[in-house]
Protein backbone atom coordinates (compact mmCIF):
# COMPACT_ATOMS: atom_id res chain seq x y z
CA UNK A 1 0.00 0.00 0.00
CA UNK A 2 1.60 3.54 -0.87
CA UNK A 3 2.48 6.16 0.86
CA UNK A 4 0.46 9.23 -0.52
CA UNK A 5 2.38 12.45 -1.07
CA UNK A 6 0.79 15.27 0.49
CA UNK A 7 1.09 18.18 -2.00
CA UNK A 8 -1.23 20.37 -0.34
CA UNK A 9 1.05 20.32 2.54
CA UNK A 10 4.50 20.64 0.49
CA UNK A 11 3.03 23.78 -1.15
CA UNK A 12 1.93 25.41 2.04
CA UNK A 13 5.91 24.79 3.45
CA UNK A 14 6.69 26.32 0.08
CA UNK A 15 4.61 29.26 0.29
CA UNK A 16 5.45 30.03 4.20
CA UNK A 17 9.04 29.70 2.75
CA UNK A 18 7.89 32.63 -0.40
CA UNK A 19 6.17 35.11 2.25
CA UNK A 20 9.12 34.77 4.75
CA UNK A 21 11.18 36.22 1.42
CA UNK A 22 9.03 38.55 0.64
CA UNK A 23 8.46 40.25 4.45
CA UNK A 24 12.54 40.74 4.35
CA UNK A 25 12.27 42.24 0.74
CA UNK A 26 9.29 44.80 1.81
CA UNK A 27 11.54 45.67 4.94
CA UNK A 28 13.70 47.15 1.74
CA UNK A 29 11.08 48.59 0.03
CA UNK A 30 11.42 46.09 -2.59
CA UNK A 31 8.04 44.89 -3.69
CA UNK A 32 6.95 41.53 -5.89
CA UNK A 33 4.13 42.15 -8.92
CA UNK A 34 3.15 39.52 -10.79
CA UNK A 35 0.30 41.07 -13.48
CA UNK A 36 -2.11 38.20 -14.51
CA UNK A 37 -4.18 38.33 -18.09
CA UNK A 38 -7.23 36.68 -18.99
CA UNK A 39 -9.04 37.06 -21.91
CA UNK A 40 -12.52 35.86 -22.16
CA UNK A 41 -14.38 33.96 -19.38
CA UNK A 42 -13.54 30.47 -19.32
CA UNK A 43 -14.96 29.02 -16.51
CA UNK A 44 -11.96 26.91 -15.54
CA UNK A 45 -9.82 29.64 -16.12
CA UNK A 46 -11.48 31.76 -13.99
CA UNK A 47 -10.53 29.39 -11.55
CA UNK A 48 -7.18 28.90 -11.98
CA UNK A 49 -6.43 32.77 -12.21
CA UNK A 50 -8.42 33.55 -8.88
CA UNK A 51 -6.42 30.79 -7.21
CA UNK A 52 -3.44 32.53 -8.48
CA UNK A 53 -4.81 36.45 -7.66
CA UNK A 54 -5.30 34.74 -4.24
CA UNK A 55 -2.01 32.30 -3.35
CA UNK A 56 -0.25 36.13 -4.57
CA UNK A 57 -2.11 37.85 -1.62
CA UNK A 58 -1.41 35.35 1.07
CA UNK A 59 2.75 35.26 -0.04
CA UNK A 60 2.08 39.06 0.18
CA UNK A 61 2.58 40.01 -3.88
CA UNK A 62 1.11 43.02 -5.36
CA UNK A 63 -1.12 41.63 -8.78
CA UNK A 64 -2.65 43.76 -11.28
CA UNK A 65 -5.31 42.00 -12.96
CA UNK A 66 -6.29 42.70 -16.71
CA UNK A 67 -9.73 40.82 -17.97
CA UNK A 68 -10.34 41.22 -21.17
CA UNK A 69 -13.28 40.51 -23.54
CA UNK A 70 -13.36 37.38 -25.63
CA UNK A 71 -13.17 39.55 -28.87
CA UNK A 72 -9.78 40.83 -27.59
CA UNK A 73 -7.69 40.90 -31.04
CA UNK A 74 -3.79 39.87 -30.86
CA UNK A 75 -2.49 43.36 -31.58
CA UNK A 76 -4.66 44.34 -28.02
CA UNK A 77 -2.91 41.64 -26.14
CA UNK A 78 0.54 42.14 -27.58
CA UNK A 79 0.36 45.94 -26.96
CA UNK A 80 -0.67 45.39 -23.32
CA UNK A 81 2.45 42.74 -22.98
CA UNK A 82 4.66 45.24 -24.39
CA UNK A 83 3.49 47.86 -21.79
CA UNK A 84 3.75 45.66 -18.82
CA UNK A 85 7.52 44.69 -20.55
CA UNK A 86 8.39 48.26 -20.07
CA UNK A 87 7.10 48.75 -16.23
CA UNK A 88 9.69 48.66 -13.80
CA UNK A 89 6.75 48.08 -11.61
CA UNK A 90 5.91 44.73 -13.28
CA UNK A 91 7.79 41.40 -12.20
CA UNK A 92 6.09 39.15 -13.63
CA UNK A 93 3.83 38.41 -16.45
CA UNK A 94 1.13 35.48 -16.59
CA UNK A 95 -1.38 35.38 -19.69
CA UNK A 96 -3.73 32.30 -18.75
CA UNK A 97 -4.13 29.90 -21.48
CA UNK A 98 -5.74 29.07 -23.35
CA UNK A 99 -6.70 31.97 -25.63
CA UNK A 100 -8.88 32.43 -27.84
CA UNK A 101 -8.44 31.14 -31.45
CA UNK A 102 -7.88 34.64 -33.14
CA UNK A 103 -5.00 35.02 -30.61
CA UNK A 104 -1.65 32.92 -31.23
CA UNK A 105 -0.68 31.22 -28.48
CA UNK A 106 3.08 30.87 -29.99
CA UNK A 107 3.42 34.79 -30.74
CA UNK A 108 2.14 36.10 -26.88
CA UNK A 109 4.32 33.69 -25.00
CA UNK A 110 7.21 34.79 -27.29
CA UNK A 111 6.34 38.30 -26.42
CA UNK A 112 6.71 38.34 -23.12
CA UNK A 113 9.99 39.41 -21.50
CA UNK A 114 12.12 36.11 -20.72
CA UNK A 115 12.69 37.89 -17.74
CA UNK A 116 9.18 38.29 -16.72
CA UNK A 117 8.47 34.79 -17.90
CA UNK A 118 7.26 33.65 -14.84
CA UNK A 119 5.44 30.25 -16.48
CA UNK A 120 8.77 29.46 -18.30
CA UNK A 121 7.32 28.91 -21.67
CA UNK A 122 9.26 31.69 -23.31
CA UNK A 123 11.89 29.73 -26.13
CA UNK A 124 14.87 31.28 -23.94
CA UNK A 125 13.55 30.09 -21.07
CA UNK A 126 13.12 26.05 -22.46
CA UNK A 127 16.21 26.60 -23.89
CA UNK A 128 18.27 27.22 -20.88
CA UNK A 129 16.39 24.46 -19.45
CA UNK A 130 17.46 21.99 -21.66
CA UNK A 131 21.39 23.32 -21.78
CA UNK A 132 21.46 23.64 -18.10
CA UNK A 133 21.83 27.36 -17.34
CA UNK A 134 19.51 29.31 -15.03
CA UNK A 135 15.62 30.58 -16.14
CA UNK A 136 12.21 30.17 -15.22
CA UNK A 137 11.01 26.73 -15.52
CA UNK A 138 7.83 25.95 -15.98
CA UNK A 139 5.39 25.66 -12.73
CA UNK A 140 4.29 21.82 -12.75
CA UNK A 141 7.00 19.82 -13.58
CA UNK A 142 9.56 22.28 -11.10
CA UNK A 143 6.53 21.22 -8.77
CA UNK A 144 7.02 17.61 -9.27
CA UNK A 145 10.70 17.43 -8.43
CA UNK A 146 10.12 19.69 -5.48
CA UNK A 147 7.33 16.96 -4.06
CA UNK A 148 10.07 14.46 -4.61
CA UNK A 149 12.66 15.91 -3.10
CA UNK A 150 10.78 17.26 -0.13
CA UNK A 151 9.75 13.53 0.08
CA UNK A 152 13.28 11.93 -0.02
CA UNK A 153 12.65 10.45 -2.99
CA UNK A 154 16.16 10.53 -5.11
CA UNK A 155 16.18 10.80 -8.82
CA UNK A 156 20.00 9.67 -9.44
CA UNK A 157 19.87 6.60 -11.34
CA UNK A 158 16.49 5.79 -11.75
CA UNK A 159 14.37 4.61 -14.52
CA UNK A 160 11.58 7.98 -15.09
CA UNK A 161 9.50 7.51 -17.97
CA UNK A 162 7.14 10.64 -18.77
CA UNK A 163 3.69 9.86 -20.38
CA UNK A 164 2.80 12.92 -22.40
CA UNK A 165 4.59 15.48 -24.37
CA UNK A 166 3.46 18.47 -23.78
CA UNK A 167 5.41 21.95 -23.88
CA UNK A 168 4.17 22.71 -20.57
CA UNK A 169 4.43 19.59 -18.93
CA UNK A 170 6.04 16.38 -20.71
CA UNK A 171 9.12 17.98 -22.08
CA UNK A 172 10.27 20.05 -19.44
CA UNK A 173 9.61 17.23 -16.94
CA UNK A 174 11.56 15.15 -18.99
CA UNK A 175 14.69 17.66 -18.95
CA UNK A 176 14.34 18.16 -15.26
CA UNK A 177 14.18 14.50 -14.75
CA UNK A 178 17.33 14.57 -16.96
CA UNK A 179 19.73 17.27 -14.85
CA UNK A 180 18.58 15.12 -11.94
CA UNK A 181 20.61 12.18 -13.38
CA UNK A 182 17.40 10.32 -13.69
CA UNK A 183 17.08 8.02 -16.76
CA UNK A 184 14.21 9.00 -19.04
CA UNK A 185 12.46 7.82 -21.55
CA UNK A 186 9.19 9.58 -22.63
CA UNK A 187 6.60 8.01 -24.33
CA UNK A 188 3.15 9.44 -25.96
CA UNK A 189 -0.04 8.44 -27.95
CA UNK A 190 2.25 6.86 -30.85
CA UNK A 191 4.35 4.75 -28.49
CA UNK A 192 4.08 1.08 -29.08
CA UNK A 193 3.97 -1.20 -26.22
CA UNK A 194 3.41 1.05 -23.83
CA UNK A 195 2.42 -0.92 -20.56
CA UNK A 196 6.35 -2.62 -21.23
CA UNK A 197 7.81 0.66 -20.76
CA UNK A 198 5.98 2.20 -17.99
CA UNK A 199 6.70 -0.92 -15.84
CA UNK A 200 9.90 -0.34 -15.99
CA UNK A 201 9.70 2.81 -14.19
CA UNK A 202 11.09 3.23 -10.71
CA UNK A 203 9.47 7.03 -11.12
CA UNK A 204 6.31 7.28 -13.49
CA UNK A 205 4.71 10.42 -14.60
CA UNK A 206 1.69 10.26 -15.95
CA UNK A 207 0.66 13.50 -17.58
CA UNK A 208 -1.24 12.29 -20.89
CA UNK A 209 -4.74 13.90 -20.31
CA UNK A 210 -6.63 10.84 -19.96
CA UNK A 211 -8.70 9.64 -17.22
CA UNK A 212 -8.08 7.03 -15.11
CA UNK A 213 -6.10 5.54 -18.20
CA UNK A 214 -2.96 4.43 -15.74
CA UNK A 215 -3.99 1.03 -14.30
CA UNK A 216 -1.87 -1.16 -11.94
CA UNK A 217 -0.78 -2.99 -15.20
CA UNK A 218 1.53 -0.44 -16.13
CA UNK A 219 3.17 0.16 -12.72
CA UNK A 220 5.88 -2.31 -11.83
CA UNK A 221 6.22 -3.06 -7.90
CA UNK A 222 7.07 -0.52 -5.58
CA UNK A 223 7.04 2.00 -8.28
CA UNK A 224 6.94 6.28 -7.22
CA UNK A 225 3.85 7.57 -9.50
CA UNK A 226 3.26 11.00 -9.97
CA UNK A 227 -0.32 12.02 -11.31
CA UNK A 228 -0.42 14.99 -13.51
CA UNK A 229 -4.45 14.59 -14.84
CA UNK A 230 -6.95 16.67 -13.36
CA UNK A 231 -10.45 15.24 -14.52
CA UNK A 232 -14.04 15.99 -13.63
CA UNK A 233 -16.34 13.06 -13.43
CA UNK A 234 -19.65 12.09 -14.11
CA UNK A 235 -20.48 12.08 -10.25
CA UNK A 236 -18.87 15.28 -9.80
CA UNK A 237 -15.88 14.24 -8.44
CA UNK A 238 -12.18 15.03 -9.32
CA UNK A 239 -9.95 12.37 -11.10
CA UNK A 240 -6.38 11.97 -12.45
CA UNK A 241 -4.95 10.28 -15.27
CA UNK A 242 -3.89 7.22 -12.66
CA UNK A 243 -6.93 4.48 -11.26
CA UNK A 244 -5.73 5.78 -7.53
CA UNK A 245 -7.83 3.08 -6.10
CA UNK A 246 -5.75 -0.04 -8.05
CA UNK A 247 -2.53 1.84 -8.09
CA UNK A 248 -2.53 2.78 -4.78
CA UNK A 249 -1.74 -0.93 -3.59
CA UNK A 250 1.10 -1.63 -6.06
CA UNK A 251 2.91 1.62 -5.83
CA UNK A 252 5.30 2.60 -3.01
CA UNK A 253 4.33 6.62 -3.36
CA UNK A 254 1.23 8.49 -4.99
CA UNK A 255 -0.37 11.58 -5.90
CA UNK A 256 -3.61 11.84 -4.73
CA UNK A 257 -5.96 13.80 -7.00
CA UNK A 258 -6.87 16.79 -5.85
CA UNK A 259 -4.54 17.64 -3.43
CA UNK A 260 -0.97 16.31 -5.25
CA UNK A 261 0.57 17.83 -8.56
CA UNK A 262 -2.27 20.77 -8.34
CA UNK A 263 -1.71 23.14 -5.70
CA UNK A 264 2.48 22.50 -6.55
CA UNK A 265 1.55 24.50 -9.98
CA UNK A 266 0.48 27.40 -7.85
CA UNK A 267 3.38 27.37 -5.27
CA UNK A 268 6.19 27.13 -7.99
CA UNK A 269 4.23 30.27 -9.73
CA UNK A 270 5.06 32.36 -6.28
CA UNK A 271 8.57 30.82 -6.41
CA UNK A 272 9.29 32.10 -9.90
CA UNK A 273 7.95 35.59 -9.22
CA UNK A 274 9.80 35.65 -6.06
CA UNK A 275 12.97 34.91 -8.19
CA UNK A 276 11.69 37.10 -11.24
CA UNK A 277 12.37 40.25 -8.30
CA UNK A 278 15.40 38.91 -6.69
CA UNK A 279 17.38 38.85 -10.29
CA UNK A 280 16.63 42.63 -11.09
CA UNK A 281 18.53 42.87 -7.60
CA UNK A 282 22.23 41.32 -8.38
N1 LIG B 1 -3.29 26.95 -18.56
C1 LIG B 1 -3.16 25.71 -18.03
N2 LIG B 1 -2.02 25.62 -17.31
C2 LIG B 1 -1.41 26.83 -17.40
C3 LIG B 1 -0.23 27.36 -16.85
O1 LIG B 1 0.56 26.70 -16.15
N3 LIG B 1 0.03 28.67 -17.15
C4 LIG B 1 -0.79 29.41 -17.93
N4 LIG B 1 -0.44 30.66 -18.18
N5 LIG B 1 -1.91 28.95 -18.44
C5 LIG B 1 -2.22 27.66 -18.18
Amino acid sequence: MAEIIDGKKISAQIKEEVKVAVAELAKREIFVTLAVIQVGADPASSVYVGNKKKACEYVGFRSLSYELPEETTQEELLSLIEELNGRADVNGILVQLPLPEQISEENVIQTISPDKDVDGFHVQNVGRLNVGTKGFVSCTPAGIIELLKRTGISIEGKECVVVGRSNIVGKPMAALLLRENGTVTVCHSRTKNLAEITGRADILIAALGKPKFITEEYIKDGAVVIDVGIHRQENGKLCGDVDFDSVKEKASYITPVPGGVGPMTIAMLMVNCLQSTENILD
